[in-house]
């Protein structure tokens, strides 16, 4: 595996692989690599001839208080995991190389910011956009596989390359769960063995909706939310969001409806640690 840290050169080998007839998939990280992230490299690698994923902490991202600083590092640990697991290049710009001093733009999102995760964290879907978006001008990537437990950061990449004409095909990555339905996540590293153990109460509550919303009754649907949320408090979980969405346009839902896709979203706080769940129904 190539390690390339500067724009220029991995341009370069971006060249060098397209014009000998290759296909350039793209998988962008965060890097703490998990077996999620490595799914999304196999889906990669399954759909173009040469992988680059890349891991780059994204300062924009992130709001003030939120876990920039503490967000973990391991850069060695995932080298390692990406040698093993067959990644072809490893972009690791650093911030500099990134980001200009001056920054004179950035991204107002319409609408599909303004719920879910949006709501408590303004500005992060700015920050990803931006970030991605220049992420994609710099590999000019043929597919970009991206996770679906960030759903709204799925929905909104997926409208962004479709608007600003992204040559991108981008492809998603199914959530992977621990055995005892646990979304894998970076962030699940936080967790003390107690918190570990409370954590799955999150999907079991998105499975409860799920199946009640499947039934497309709106007001047992609502009264299932409602004692999830008292759950999740009861047992010390304090709750973001826990949310029926459209699947299209990310808005709270009135009614249900057969042939539909809705969002059932949650993301709550286990000690000071945020975590995000979603389910997919298809009625
Ligand atoms: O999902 C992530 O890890 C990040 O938001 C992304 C897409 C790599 C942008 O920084």
């Amino acid at each position: 595996m190539e390690i390339i840290t500067s724009i220029a050169e991995i341009r370069k080998a971006v060249h060098r692989h397209r014009s000998s007839g290759g296909t350039i998939g793209f998988v962008p990280t965060m890097g703490a690599l998990h077996n999620g992230h490595l799914s999304l490299l196999a889906q990669s690698k399954a759909n173009a001839s040469l992988t680059i994923v890349s891991i780059f902490v994204n300062p924009t991202q992130f709001g003030p208080n939120e876990d920039f600083e503490r967000y973990p590092r391991p850069v060695e640990e995932d080298i390692a995991l990406l040698k093993h697991h067959g990644a072809d290049i490893l972009f690791l710009p650093s911030t500099e190389e990134m980001y200009t001093r001056d920054r004179y733009f950035h991204f107002e999102i319409i609408g599909m910011a303004d719920n879910l995760c949006g709501k408590t964290r303004p500005g992060h879907f700015q920050g990803v956009v931006q970030v991605v978006n220049k992420l994609f001008n710099i590999v000019r990537p043929d597919v970009a596989v991206f996770g679906l437990k960030d759903i709204q950061q799925y929905r909104i990449i997926e409208r962004m390359a479709e608007e600003f004409n992204h040559p991108v095909t981008i492809l998603p990555g199914v959530t992977v769960r621990e055995p005892d339905g646990l979304a894998m996540s970076s962030r699940n590293r936080y967790l003390t063995a107690e918190q570990r153990t409370q954590a799955p109460l999150l999907y079991q509550c998105l499975r409860s909706v799920f199946e009640m919303a499947a039934s497309l009754n709106i007001e047992k649907t609502n009264a299932v939310i409602a004692a999830c949320k008292q759950d999740l408090i009861r047992n010390g979980f304090k709750i973001d969001y826990l949310d029926l969405v459209e699947y299209g346009s990310l808005q709270p839902v009135e009614f249900l409806r057969a042939n539909a896709r809705f969002i059932i979203a949650g993301a709550v706080f286990v000690g000071k640690t945020r975590l995000i769940d979603n389910l997919i129904l298809e009625t």
